[in-house]
């Protein structure tokens, strides 16, 4: 996944270049380029940060078209070369690519028989020799770009600078752009929230399209076509820019948002009088929801943490048998896709590409997926069509906070929705509605009273490695907090069942060994504090996450942290925070790169 800006009008082109960029590090930041057409072509790129790249942008560098690209590294180390833009033989084409190439090794092998000089590692750089012989073909610019995609299989997000040509062509395959059009100007982007700072006309390219622009006119294709006039809608949901205020970090600030954010996401969401969930994109009635014979939820990384803390509500609630999957296995693993079933694709920026894909696949075999999404307009939330928006708001930090807590809050919904058209009693339902309305304050109660945080960094920072446990729906929490303090940190950990613990990871416990147990006051909690004991006996260090007023549970942990009481299968929502802040404040203890970690990025669009 890396980030994609192009412009073309009547401005100075690098420093609207730059700041695009800077918008959409969140998506890789290894290495950063721009490259500036002024008839002939310039480039400037190198390791590192926008900030890193402003230094070397030469100030004679001038143009008012341009494409810029900062990189997460998939094929090619992190070098200066590696770095995109990527030039042709003799500089009269450069490319910027988002995806993967397949074929990259086979085409780089001809080219070089062929006598090109390659300069760099990356599957990308194909693209521009390919894209630059299909000029001295005397093919035009879109037909040179056309040629050059049939040699090649994968997937792109691909803007490309011909010299002495006011154009830039783009094309997408796999990895979102979206084309914004002003007065007399045009953009280009991975994202549509990039593009509301300049306009909200924008055309967001599917799959196959392609799309010519020029100063304030975009024209788009297919491989196989002609030119033809876009549909053009306007962005709605403009985020605007999500500033930092008085947070010292992105991830410390979305933490803090989650009071808001939950309450973002419930308001309206219920009705406390039948005690039941209304989410409308849903759209199914109860006579549809009541004959569901099963459901999946699907995700990677923290996503998947939410459907597996989803899987175990709706089972509760609804009595529906629910799994969750992982995404990247999913499509491989031949799925059998049941016609009448229901599919949750969850996806905080709706790009992930292993979820995407899992998608697709539902689709082929005629399975009904619905979103549950934090970005508008995404490409998982267009491929499913219908489903549900979490309404976090903008989330920058790689390390996703606010944006678990909503889509764990909007499975709840749809499983008391789901229950209360089967089995799930009106006083259940109340129960479940009462409680998670009052989440949004009792998070805020707790962020305001946060308890030992940083004992337990002490005891976490220097750790080899660091064993997270909870049972049920802590379980999840286990795995959810343990990925934050590994992301963000860099600290090995382990998540597990704490009653899988005795069978084989205790053998990691030695005196002092940090075990962070999640242990809210349900119907695990005597099998959890057995656990506690069981580590204890081998000498490690107990960071326990318990209820508010379980003086008991906090007797047998060396550092508690008391968090407020809530419906059993609503403690995620609570019990999650202080793990989040665990992992930021060691994080920053040891000085690392909070909002950006290394080798990581907001969004993974490549399988
Ligand atoms: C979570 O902190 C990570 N940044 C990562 O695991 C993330 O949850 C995963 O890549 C899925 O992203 P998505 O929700 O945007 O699909």
């Amino acid at each position: 996944m890396c980030g994609i800006f192009g412009y073309i009008g009547d401005k100075n082109a690098p420093s609207l270049l730059l700041n695009g960029l800077r918008k959409l590090e969140y998506r890789g930041y290894d290495s950063a380029g721009i490259a500036v057409l002024n008839s002939e072509i310039s480039i400037s790129k190198c390791t590192g940060r926008v900030s890193d790249l402003e230094k070397v942008v030469p100030s004679e560098m001038v143009g008012k078209c341009g494409i810029a690209h900062t990189r997460w590294a998939t094929h090619g180390a992190v070098t200066d070369e590696n770095a995109h833009p990527h030039l042709s033989e003799d500089g009269s084409v450069a490319i910027i690519h988002n995806g993967i190439i397949e074929n990259h090794r086979a085409l780089r092998n001809w080219l070089v028989a062929e006598g090109v000089i390659l300069r760099s590692e990356t599957d990308s750089e194909v693209l521009a020799h390919l894209i630059h012989r299909a000029r001295e073909d005397g093919l035009s610019p879109l037909n040179s770009v056309k040629r050059a995609l049939k040699q090649v299989r994968g997937t792109w997000g691909l803007c490309v600078l011909f010299a002495n040509e006011d154009v830039i062509v783009c094309a997408r395959n796999g990895s979102p752009l979206w084309v914004g059009l002003g007065d007399g100007e045009a953009f280009v982007a991975s994202d549509s929230h990039v593009l509301t700072t300049h306009t909200r006309d924008a055309v967001h390219l599917e799959d196959g399209d392609l799309a010519v622009l020029t100063a304030g006119e975009v024209k788009t294709s297919r491989i196989g076509s002609g030119l033809s006039d876009p549909t053009i809608i306007t962005i709605d949901e403009s985020w605007g820019e999500a500033e930092l205020g008085d947070f010292p970090h992105f991830m410390l600030k979305e933490i803090h948002e989650q009071p808001e954010s939950l309450r973002q996401c419930i308001s309206g969401r219920t009705l406390l009088k039948n005690g039941n969930g209304k989410l409308g994109g849903i759209e199914l009635s109860p006579k549809q929801l009541l004959n569901i014979p099963h459901i999946r939820l699907i995700g990677c990384g923290t996503a998947l943490h939410a459907c597996q803390v989803g899987r175990l509500a709706i089972e509760e609630f609804a009595r529906v048998p629910t799994q969750s999957h992982v995404a990247s296995e999913f499509k491989y693993n031949n799925p059998v896709i049941s016609p009448n079933a229901l599919y949750f694709a969850v996806s905080q920026s709706g790009e992930t590409a292993d979820t995407l894909a899992a998608v697709k696949e539902i689709q082929l075999k005629g399975g009904q997926v619905m979103g549950i999404v934090n970005v508008v307009g995404s490409s998982i939330a267009r491929q499913c069509g219908r489903g549900i928006y979490i309404h976090s708001g903008p989330e920058q930090a790689v390390a996703s906070t606010k944006a678990f807590s909503n889509m764990v809050a909007s499975l709840a919904i749809f499983s008391i929705q789901l229950g209360r058209a089967r089995n799930l009693s009106i006083d259940a339902g109340k129960s479940a509605v009462r409680a998670l309305n009052k989440i949004p304050k009792q998070v805020e109660n707790y962020l305001a009273n946060q308890g030992s945080i940083s004992e337990a960094v002490e005891a976490v920072k220097n750790a080899n490695h660091v064993l997270f446990l909870g049972r049920g729906p802590s379980a999840p929490v286990a795995r959810e907090g343990a990925l934050k303090l590994m992301e963000v940190a860099y600290i090995p950990c382990l998540a597990y069942p704490a009653g899988e613990m005795k069978h084989g990871p205790i053998a990691l416990l030695e005196k002092d060994s940090p075990v962070v147990v999640i242990c809210p006051n349900d119907k695990f909690r005597e099998k959890t504090l057995s656990n506690v004991q069981e580590c204890k006996a081998r000498g490690a260090k107990i960071i326990l996450i318990h209820e508010e007023g379980d003086e008991e549970a906090a007797g047998e942990a060396d550092i508690a942290i008391a968090v407020p009481k809530t419906h059993n299968m609503l403690s995620p929502l609570l019990t999650v925070i202080p793990l989040q802040l665990l992992a930021y404040h060691t994080a920053v203890d040891l000085g690392c790169d909070v909002d950006k970690p290394r080798n990581l990025a907001k969004s993974v669009t490549v399988e």
